[in-house]
Protein backbone atom coordinates (compact mmCIF):
# COMPACT_ATOMS: atom_id res chain seq x y z
CA UNK A 1 0.00 0.00 0.00
CA UNK A 2 1.01 3.47 -0.87
CA UNK A 3 0.98 6.34 1.76
CA UNK A 4 -2.41 7.14 3.31
CA UNK A 5 -4.66 9.50 3.84
CA UNK A 6 -6.04 10.01 7.78
CA UNK A 7 -5.63 7.14 9.94
CA UNK A 8 -6.09 4.64 7.42
CA UNK A 9 -3.04 1.97 6.49
CA UNK A 10 -2.21 1.47 10.07
CA UNK A 11 -1.97 -2.06 11.71
CA UNK A 12 -6.09 -3.45 11.25
CA UNK A 13 -6.60 -0.83 8.41
CA UNK A 14 -9.47 0.22 6.56
CA UNK A 15 -12.58 -1.70 6.18
CA UNK A 16 -15.50 -0.92 3.95
CA UNK A 17 -18.63 -2.45 4.42
CA UNK A 18 -20.92 -2.71 1.56
CA UNK A 19 -24.95 -2.87 2.42
CA UNK A 20 -26.60 -4.34 -0.37
CA UNK A 21 -29.45 -6.32 1.05
CA UNK A 22 -32.19 -4.02 0.56
CA UNK A 23 -34.87 -5.75 -1.37
CA UNK A 24 -35.50 -2.68 -3.91
CA UNK A 25 -38.95 -2.20 -3.73
CA UNK A 26 -39.09 0.97 -5.59
CA UNK A 27 -37.36 -0.47 -8.35
CA UNK A 28 -40.04 -3.10 -8.42
CA UNK A 29 -38.04 -5.51 -9.87
CA UNK A 30 -38.33 -9.71 -9.90
CA UNK A 31 -34.90 -9.58 -7.56
CA UNK A 32 -33.16 -7.45 -4.80
CA UNK A 33 -32.18 -3.94 -6.28
CA UNK A 34 -28.29 -5.06 -5.72
CA UNK A 35 -28.70 -8.08 -8.55
CA UNK A 36 -31.00 -5.26 -10.96
CA UNK A 37 -28.38 -4.87 -14.26
CA UNK A 38 -26.10 -2.15 -14.57
CA UNK A 39 -24.19 -2.04 -17.70
CA UNK A 40 -24.81 -5.89 -18.11
CA UNK A 41 -23.83 -6.72 -14.72
CA UNK A 42 -25.30 -6.82 -11.16
CA UNK A 43 -25.60 -3.43 -9.55
CA UNK A 44 -23.86 -4.42 -6.62
CA UNK A 45 -20.96 -5.65 -8.86
CA UNK A 46 -20.05 -1.60 -9.06
CA UNK A 47 -19.48 -1.23 -5.76
CA UNK A 48 -17.34 -4.36 -4.80
CA UNK A 49 -15.12 -3.93 -7.78
CA UNK A 50 -14.40 -0.35 -6.74
CA UNK A 51 -13.76 -0.92 -3.22
CA UNK A 52 -11.77 -3.68 -3.43
CA UNK A 53 -9.12 -1.68 -6.66
CA UNK A 54 -9.20 1.55 -4.04
CA UNK A 55 -5.77 1.60 -2.47
CA UNK A 56 -7.29 2.81 0.82
CA UNK A 57 -9.18 -0.27 1.54
CA UNK A 58 -7.74 -2.70 3.27
CA UNK A 59 -10.72 -5.19 3.72
CA UNK A 60 -14.60 -5.57 2.80
CA UNK A 61 -17.59 -7.48 4.70
CA UNK A 62 -20.45 -7.12 1.85
CA UNK A 63 -24.18 -7.45 3.68
CA UNK A 64 -26.07 -9.65 0.81
CA UNK A 65 -29.99 -10.18 0.41
CA UNK A 66 -31.26 -12.66 2.40
CA UNK A 67 -31.41 -15.94 0.30
CA UNK A 68 -28.86 -14.18 -2.47
CA UNK A 69 -25.64 -14.93 -0.25
CA UNK A 70 -24.37 -17.72 -2.38
CA UNK A 71 -24.58 -15.61 -6.00
CA UNK A 72 -22.74 -12.86 -3.84
CA UNK A 73 -20.28 -15.22 -3.01
CA UNK A 74 -20.09 -16.20 -6.83
CA UNK A 75 -19.82 -12.65 -7.88
CA UNK A 76 -17.23 -11.46 -5.66
CA UNK A 77 -15.05 -15.07 -7.11
CA UNK A 78 -15.67 -13.43 -10.22
CA UNK A 79 -14.48 -10.33 -10.04
CA UNK A 80 -12.02 -11.82 -7.95
CA UNK A 81 -12.44 -9.12 -5.51
CA UNK A 82 -9.19 -10.34 -3.03
CA UNK A 83 -10.61 -7.85 -0.18
CA UNK A 84 -14.14 -9.06 0.46
CA UNK A 85 -13.02 -11.15 3.93
CA UNK A 86 -16.79 -12.00 4.05
CA UNK A 87 -20.57 -11.75 2.90
CA UNK A 88 -23.42 -11.86 5.69
CA UNK A 89 -27.12 -12.00 5.63
CA UNK A 90 -28.30 -8.23 5.78
CA UNK A 91 -31.19 -8.09 8.22
CA UNK A 92 -34.86 -6.24 8.05
CA UNK A 93 -33.39 -2.97 7.86
CA UNK A 94 -29.87 -1.30 6.69
CA UNK A 95 -29.19 -0.60 10.62
CA UNK A 96 -29.77 -4.10 10.93
CA UNK A 97 -27.64 -5.20 7.95
CA UNK A 98 -24.68 -2.97 8.99
CA UNK A 99 -24.85 -4.27 11.95
CA UNK A 100 -24.49 -7.78 11.06
CA UNK A 101 -21.33 -6.72 8.42
CA UNK A 102 -19.84 -4.90 11.07
CA UNK A 103 -19.96 -8.07 13.47
CA UNK A 104 -17.07 -9.20 11.07
CA UNK A 105 -14.97 -6.60 11.41
CA UNK A 106 -11.37 -7.50 13.17
CA UNK A 107 -10.84 -5.91 16.64
CA UNK A 108 -7.65 -4.08 15.06
CA UNK A 109 -9.69 -2.35 12.38
CA UNK A 110 -8.58 1.76 13.15
CA UNK A 111 -11.69 2.99 10.37
CA UNK A 112 -14.43 1.67 8.68
CA UNK A 113 -16.63 2.94 5.81
CA UNK A 114 -20.04 1.94 4.95
CA UNK A 115 -21.43 2.31 1.61
CA UNK A 116 -24.59 1.80 -0.06
CA UNK A 117 -24.81 -0.20 -2.78
CA UNK A 118 -27.52 1.41 -4.59
CA UNK A 119 -25.03 3.90 -5.11
CA UNK A 120 -22.34 2.41 -7.41
CA UNK A 121 -20.42 5.02 -8.65
CA UNK A 122 -17.99 5.17 -5.49
CA UNK A 123 -14.13 6.98 -6.36
CA UNK A 124 -10.94 6.61 -5.25
CA UNK A 125 -11.44 10.42 -4.61
CA UNK A 126 -14.19 10.43 -2.84
CA UNK A 127 -13.19 7.66 -0.17
CA UNK A 128 -9.98 9.79 0.04
CA UNK A 129 -11.95 12.55 0.80
CA UNK A 130 -13.96 11.03 3.86
CA UNK A 131 -10.90 9.07 5.10
CA UNK A 132 -8.94 12.53 5.68
CA UNK A 133 -11.06 14.43 8.16
CA UNK A 134 -11.03 11.68 10.72
CA UNK A 135 -6.85 12.43 11.33
CA UNK A 136 -8.42 15.91 12.65
CA UNK A 137 -10.07 13.94 15.52
CA UNK A 138 -13.90 13.69 14.43
CA UNK A 139 -15.45 10.24 14.92
CA UNK A 140 -17.41 10.66 11.29
CA UNK A 141 -17.61 11.75 8.15
CA UNK A 142 -20.62 12.08 5.16
CA UNK A 143 -19.79 12.94 1.58
CA UNK A 144 -22.73 15.76 1.59
CA UNK A 145 -24.63 17.96 -0.94
CA UNK A 146 -26.48 21.42 -0.74
CA UNK A 147 -29.92 21.01 -1.61
CA UNK A 148 -31.12 22.76 -4.69
CA UNK A 149 -34.95 22.48 -4.20
CA UNK A 150 -36.87 25.02 -1.94
CA UNK A 151 -37.69 22.52 1.24
CA UNK A 152 -40.92 22.54 2.92
CA UNK A 153 -42.31 20.72 5.78
CA UNK A 154 -45.84 19.53 5.85
CA UNK A 155 -48.63 17.84 7.11
CA UNK A 156 -49.88 15.68 4.94
CA UNK A 157 -50.38 17.98 1.48
CA UNK A 158 -50.69 21.21 3.89
CA UNK A 159 -47.39 23.47 4.11
CA UNK A 160 -46.51 23.61 7.77
CA UNK A 161 -43.40 26.08 7.16
CA UNK A 162 -40.52 26.29 4.57
CA UNK A 163 -37.15 25.63 6.06
CA UNK A 164 -34.06 27.59 5.62
CA UNK A 165 -32.37 25.60 3.69
CA UNK A 166 -28.81 26.97 3.98
CA UNK A 167 -28.16 25.02 6.87
CA UNK A 168 -29.85 21.30 4.90
CA UNK A 169 -27.57 18.95 3.32
CA UNK A 170 -28.32 15.54 1.47
CA UNK A 171 -25.91 12.93 3.00
CA UNK A 172 -24.68 10.68 1.00
CA UNK A 173 -21.92 7.30 1.39
CA UNK A 174 -19.54 6.13 1.55
CA UNK A 175 -19.52 7.32 5.41
CA UNK A 176 -16.20 7.32 7.45
CA UNK A 177 -16.12 6.45 10.97
CA UNK A 178 -13.30 6.00 13.77
CA UNK A 179 -13.86 1.73 13.96
CA UNK A 180 -14.35 2.37 18.34
CA UNK A 181 -17.16 5.27 17.28
CA UNK A 182 -19.25 3.15 15.16
CA UNK A 183 -18.98 0.25 17.37
CA UNK A 184 -19.85 1.92 20.04
CA UNK A 185 -23.30 3.52 18.14
CA UNK A 186 -24.32 -0.18 17.37
CA UNK A 187 -24.80 -1.28 20.53
CA UNK A 188 -27.22 1.09 20.99
CA UNK A 189 -30.87 1.17 19.69
CA UNK A 190 -31.38 1.31 16.04
CA UNK A 191 -35.04 2.67 15.15
CA UNK A 192 -34.92 5.14 12.45
CA UNK A 193 -31.53 5.10 12.12
CA UNK A 194 -31.13 5.56 7.76
CA UNK A 195 -27.35 6.29 8.05
CA UNK A 196 -24.96 4.99 9.97
CA UNK A 197 -23.80 8.24 11.10
CA UNK A 198 -27.06 9.38 12.84
CA UNK A 199 -26.45 6.50 15.37
CA UNK A 200 -22.86 8.29 15.57
CA UNK A 201 -24.40 11.44 16.32
CA UNK A 202 -26.64 10.11 18.56
CA UNK A 203 -23.97 8.51 20.89
CA UNK A 204 -22.70 12.33 21.27
CA UNK A 205 -20.20 11.38 17.94
CA UNK A 206 -18.66 14.76 15.95
CA UNK A 207 -19.57 14.21 12.64
CA UNK A 208 -18.27 16.01 9.86
CA UNK A 209 -19.23 16.36 5.93
CA UNK A 210 -17.43 16.83 3.06
CA UNK A 211 -18.01 17.76 -0.19
CA UNK A 212 -20.40 14.98 -2.12
CA UNK A 213 -20.63 13.76 -5.32
CA UNK A 214 -23.67 13.96 -7.60
CA UNK A 215 -22.60 11.19 -9.42
CA UNK A 216 -22.98 9.10 -6.29
CA UNK A 217 -26.73 9.26 -6.42
CA UNK A 218 -28.97 6.69 -5.11
CA UNK A 219 -30.42 4.33 -7.09
CA UNK A 220 -34.10 4.16 -6.10
CA UNK A 221 -35.94 4.08 -9.48
CA UNK A 222 -35.36 2.54 -12.71
CA UNK A 223 -35.19 6.08 -14.01
CA UNK A 224 -32.33 6.20 -11.55
CA UNK A 225 -30.71 2.93 -12.85
CA UNK A 226 -30.94 4.08 -16.55
CA UNK A 227 -29.23 7.90 -15.16
CA UNK A 228 -26.29 5.88 -13.62
CA UNK A 229 -25.98 3.38 -16.36
CA UNK A 230 -25.61 6.31 -18.57
CA UNK A 231 -22.97 8.14 -16.38
CA UNK A 232 -21.19 4.14 -16.18
N1 LIG B 1 -30.09 -1.99 2.68
C1 LIG B 1 -29.60 -3.11 3.37
N2 LIG B 1 -30.46 -3.84 4.16
C2 LIG B 1 -31.76 -3.50 4.27
C3 LIG B 1 -32.26 -2.36 3.58
C4 LIG B 1 -31.39 -1.62 2.78
O1 LIG B 1 -28.43 -3.44 3.26
N3 LIG B 1 -32.56 -4.25 5.02
C5 LIG B 1 -29.19 -1.28 1.77
C6 LIG B 1 -29.68 -1.34 0.33
O2 LIG B 1 -29.26 -2.56 -0.27
C7 LIG B 1 -29.09 -0.10 -0.28
C8 LIG B 1 -28.94 0.85 0.90
O3 LIG B 1 -29.14 0.07 2.09
O4 LIG B 1 -27.82 -0.34 -0.86
C9 LIG B 1 -29.93 1.98 0.82
O5 LIG B 1 -31.25 1.48 0.90
P1 LIG B 1 -32.38 1.73 -0.17
O6 LIG B 1 -31.86 2.55 -1.29
O7 LIG B 1 -33.62 2.17 0.55
O8 LIG B 1 -32.58 0.25 -0.79
P2 LIG B 1 -33.80 -0.72 -0.59
O9 LIG B 1 -34.26 -0.67 0.83
O10 LIG B 1 -33.40 -2.01 -1.15
O11 LIG B 1 -34.90 -0.07 -1.56
P3 LIG B 1 -36.44 0.23 -1.20
O12 LIG B 1 -36.41 1.16 0.00
O13 LIG B 1 -37.00 0.85 -2.42
O14 LIG B 1 -37.04 -1.10 -0.86
MG1 LIG C 1 -35.08 1.13 1.71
Amino acid sequence: MGPSPGVSGEPGGTWALVAAAGTGERLGIDRPKAFASLGGRPLVAESIERLDGCQWVDAIVVAAPAGWEEPTILLVEELAASKVVACVTGGATRAESVRAALAEVSDDAVVVLVHDAARPLVSDEIVERVLEPLAEGVEGVVPALRIADTVKRVDGRVVVETVDRASLVGAQTPQAFVADSLRRAYRGDLADATDCASLVERAGGTVMIVEGDPHLLKVTTSADLALVESWL
